[in-house]
């Protein structure tokens, strides 16, 4: 397989942690270039459940090489704790397999008080973050005040650095009427992550050009998914890293030129989780979806919010990555419904609109066409091939493959690796 994007064309939890551990199998290497700890991938082996936070589920595959560009934010002491779980799992995890960019930025305490802090005093105008702190991790980046990974290699300088951090994070937090952080327990916390985590360190643009020199095969895995990116997502409804397929060439330092395939992953309806507008919710489908046990996060276990298909969004999300081909997941959550509904376009006032408004109010206005597909209501599960699933199932299939503009190159069945179908 030539170098390729893997990216969440929805609003992330498409299921991509599957769809790249798939994808693992073809590569000599997987470079997670964006976003931190609020991702959760979950990946099930031979039975056994793996939740992955930080490090690229190529771990799981023997011989693969997993990098940590500069473009995550790293939160050492959850990163730490994620190494030594998956040791404890039986997962090898050493310098032959693990590499983590020195100038990656490190998100700490005070970052995560302050994300928590922010959302309750937004109230009601809260983004829904997981409050993992990110946000504030990528304002100090952008304003030039963040510590890096490589700043634990020096321990008296990370410490200076983190405490006059801490002043300031701490003034801000008892402006937001939250409790102050302890300098030492912090540093203390962080240092004692930092033995964990140096080992891995190093110049990742370096590697991954030698890599790329060596005619190697990557895989960029994306974390979240199109519309929470910064730029192109329903801000301010959204996450603080570029998540879309251009964030892998800035948060990896690989070029763009380098790159040969976008694949594009979602869910054969949709979900979100957080605040934010999401046109075709349906509270029935969540009912359903939630009643079978499904959707719920990986990582805060919050109850995801669930609607049809929106090719609307979908198409736009092909435009903004350059979706070669497209992963659909989850068509098994639908094998007993009865008829399926998918938005095509949009009633905006008297205009039919096939893009969405940028303009949250406009969207909030927006109001979903839909098309109605009969249900193929048999189990999925077991399909091998392309010819095993119910024609009912391969119409609607092709039918959203066709509206997102893209081809349709894998469909998943369910958690397992064998329950993927290649086309
Ligand atoms: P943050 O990334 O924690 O700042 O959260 C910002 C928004 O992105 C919130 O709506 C979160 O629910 C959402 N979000 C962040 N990470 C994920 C993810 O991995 N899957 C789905 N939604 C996410």
């Amino acid at each position: 397989m030539a170098n390729t994007i893997l990216v969440g064309a929805q609003w992330g939890d498409e299921g991509k942690g599957k769809i790249i551990d798939f994808l693992t199998a073809k590569v000599d290497l997987v470079v997670r270039s964006q976003g931190g700890n609020n991702a959760g991938h979950t990946v099930i082996v031979d039975g056994t459940k793996y939740v992955l936070h930080l490090i690229p589920s190529g771990i799981l595959r023997r011989g693969t090489m997993c990098v940590i560009g500069n473009g995550v934010v790293i939160d050492a002491v959850s990163l730490a704790e994620e190494i030594e779980g998956l040791r404890k799992q039986g997962i090898r995890v050493t310098r032959e397999n693990l590499m983590i960019s020195d100038c990656a930025h490190l998100t700490l305490p005070h970052h995560r008080a302050l994300d928590r802090a922010k959302e309750t005093a937004k109230g009601k105008g809260k983004i829904g973050t997981t409050g993992r702190g990110i946000g504030p991790t990528y304002s100090d980046k952008a304003a030039r005040t963040g510590l890096r990974t490589g700043d634990l290699l020096q321990p008296v300088r990370f410490s200076e650095r983190l405490k006059a951090r801490l002043t300031e994070a701490n003034a801000q937090l008892k402006l937001l009427g939250a409790k102050p952080l302890d300098f030492r327990m912090c540093k203390d916390e962080y240092l004692a992550a930092a033995k964990i985590i140096t080992p891995f360190l190093g110049n990742t643009v370096v590697y991954l050009h030698n890599a790329v020199c060596a005619e190697k095969r990557m895989l960029f895995e994306g974390a979240q998914g199109t519309f929470l990116d910064i730029d192109h997502g329903t801000y301010p409804y959204v996450t603080s890293s570029n998540t879309t397929s251009g964030g892998a060439c800035t948060g990896s330092g690989v070029p763009p030129n380098r790159i040969d395939k976008v694949v594009g992953t979602m869910k054969a309806y949709t979900t979100r989780v957080g605040e934010g507008p999401f046109p075709t919710e349906n509270d029935g489908l969540g009912e359903f979806l939630h009643g079978l046990g499904r959707e719920f996060g990986a990582t805060t276990g919050r109850a995801r919010r669930c609607g049809w298909f929106d090719a609307v969004f979908t198409r736009y999300a092909a435009i903004v990555n350059g979706i070669d081909e497209l992963a659909v997941t989850n068509v098994d959550g639908l094998d007993t419904m009865e008829s399926i509904k998918v938005c095509t376009a949009y009633k905006l006032g008297s205009k039919t609109i096939d893009y969405p408004p940028t303009d949250l109010d406009a969207l909030a206005k927006c109001q979903p066409v839909y098309v109605e597909f009969p249900g193929w209501r048999k189990d999925t599960t077991a399909a091998k091939k392309w010819g095993d699933l119910p024609a009912k199932c391969r119409s609607y299939l092709q039918a959203i493959a066709k509206l997102t503009g893209a081809k349709l190159g894998i469909v998943s069945v369910g958690p397992g690796r064998e329950q993927t179908i290649v086309l």
